[in-house]
């Protein structure tokens, strides 16, 4: 199976049992013939450390997730301080400390009227618990004809069914169209597709018109339009003015829509605030959360709702009810990590602090701004994204590949470079990023 055995411990050797025995996600596994899968021993801050000692910067948070580093003492001694209590107890019929406590926090963080807290694992169950709710809460006021959905061009919402039904991402969608609900997809407010010399409040607001259009046309059989606030992550960071969610609420409230904010990726700070809706001032009817809700700890998503929503499945009869469940649903353990999130987010007054670094990392990023391979180089919040023009076919992969040998975890979305680091990377990680992506830009 694994040739000569590399010695115990060795990344070779994890290399070769998980090629043998783990089915990675999101992977053409031959792929791994030529490129080595990473194989990680333990992680530290914003780093991650192989088998053999190498180090590599975690520049995209592991998929996202890790607000606060690899291995954090805080977060750690949460969970720790949980298991010796209560790891899990199912959630239907049953209630805990850290599931209330973080209910009633989240409440209120988050836009106002969004008192009430449905737990899933990832994020894609966030996105299925918001669209049956959404269709159901219609039902159940006497209105089973909305059962549309809309959403926004290039958005990306997870990978179960319903979830990909509403993404448009080619790649993960097109072989499984025919599985897929039908839905209808509104023009991407992205601040690229720009018409000549437009805004980016100009391109919000004709992707506005688009979906102004499309609700008067079809609101009598729409539950909900489902938008990523501020950056569509997925399809390459695509960022719009938050003029659109503006317009998205105006229109959504106007045409008796439901307005659905997927801040998965866009909450917990990462877009300059606690959540990426406050930009705009709106608050959507349902609010899905995940990723960072953990600090990148442990599978938890969250759907918030409207007093509203929740009301209509209060009821004698029990078929009203919204009778969806995961086994995991409010784990104690996962519910505590976020507990702990919540407190360094407050102690340490994190979205100043992240204010001023994205500030820094910034102006430290200027060389990259203006290199002649670079377009589209832009910012928010704790986020970074430019594409890059080369000629090389196999991009991504060779940039990915090439990042590693400098000791940075980037992962390229087709020509797109972002960077999404823990919030807890040093400045002068921060110039080895900035530097080693330099180096691979002069050979792209
Ligand atoms: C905006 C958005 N929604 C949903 C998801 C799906 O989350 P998960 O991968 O945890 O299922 C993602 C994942 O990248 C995302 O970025």
């Amino acid at each position: 199976m694994t040739g000569e055995r590399a010695p115990a411990g060795a990344n070779a050797e994890w290399l070769a049992r998980s090629r043998t025995a783990v089915f990675h996600p999101c992977t053409q596994m031959k792929v791994h013939e030529t490129l080595p899968i990473v194989p990680i021993a333990r992680g530290e801050g914003a780093w991650l450390v192989d088998f053999e000692g190498r180090r590599y910067l975690d520049a995209v948070s592991s998929w996202w997730v890790n607000l606060f580093g690899h291995a954090n003492p805080r977060i750690n001694a949460a969970i720790a301080d949980q298991l010796a209590t209560l790891e899990h107890v199912m959630l239907a019929g049953f209630t805990h400390r850290p599931v209330v406590e973080l209910s009633e926090r989240l409440a209120a963080l988050a836009p106002p009227g969004l008192g009430h807290a449905f737990y899933g694992s990832d994020g894609a169950s966030a996105t299925e618990i918001a669209l049956k709710m959404s269709f159901h809460a219609w039902a159940n006021r006497g209105r089973p004809q909305k059962r549309a959905f809309v959403s926004v061009a290039g958005g990306y919402h997870g990978e179960t069914l319903g979830a990909l039904a509403v993404t448009d991402v080619p790649l993960f969608r097109r072989t499984y169209e025919p599985l897929l609900m039908r839905h209808a997809t509104v023009p991407s407010p992205d601040a690229r597709r720009a018409r000549d010399g437009a805004t980016p409040r100009e391109a919000a607001e004709d992707a506005a018109r688009a979906l102004e259009a499309h609700l008067a046309a079809h609101h009598a059989t729409t539950a909900a339009l489902i938008v990523e606030p501020l950056v569509q992550g997925a399809s390459g960071m695509a960022m719009h003015d938050p003029h659109y969610l503006v317009r998205a609420r105006e229109l959504c409230t106007r045409h008796g829509v439901h307005l659905i904010a997927d801040e998965i990726m866009t909450g917990f700070g990462r877009t300059g605030t606690m959540f990426a809706c406050e930009q705009a001032g709106i608050a959507p009817d349902f609010l899905l959360l995940s990723k960072g809700i953990t600090g990148g700890y442990l599978p938890l998503a969250c759907v918030l709702s409207t007093d509203e929503v929740y009301g209509s499945f209060y009821d004698d009869d029990v078929a009203r009810g919204f009778l969806h469940s995961h086994s995991y649903t409010g784990s104690a353990l996962a519910c505590r990590a976020a507990l702990a999130v919540l407190d360094i987010f407050e102690d340490d007054d994190v979205i100043a602090a992240n204010r001023a670094r994205a500030a820094r990392f910034t102006a430290r990023a200027a060389a990259l701004a203006a290199h002649p391979k670079v377009r589209d180089f832009r910012q928010r919040g704790m986020i970074w994204a430019f594409e890059v023009d080369s000629p090389r076919p196999d991009f991504p992969r060779w940039c990915f590949a090439e990042a590693l040998a400098r000791g940075v975890l980037l992962r390229p979305i087709g020509r797109t470079v972002y960077f999404m680091p823990p919030f807890v990377t040093a400045d002068e990680d921060w110039g080895l990023l900035v530097d080693a992506t330099l180096g691979i830009l002069d050979c792209a």
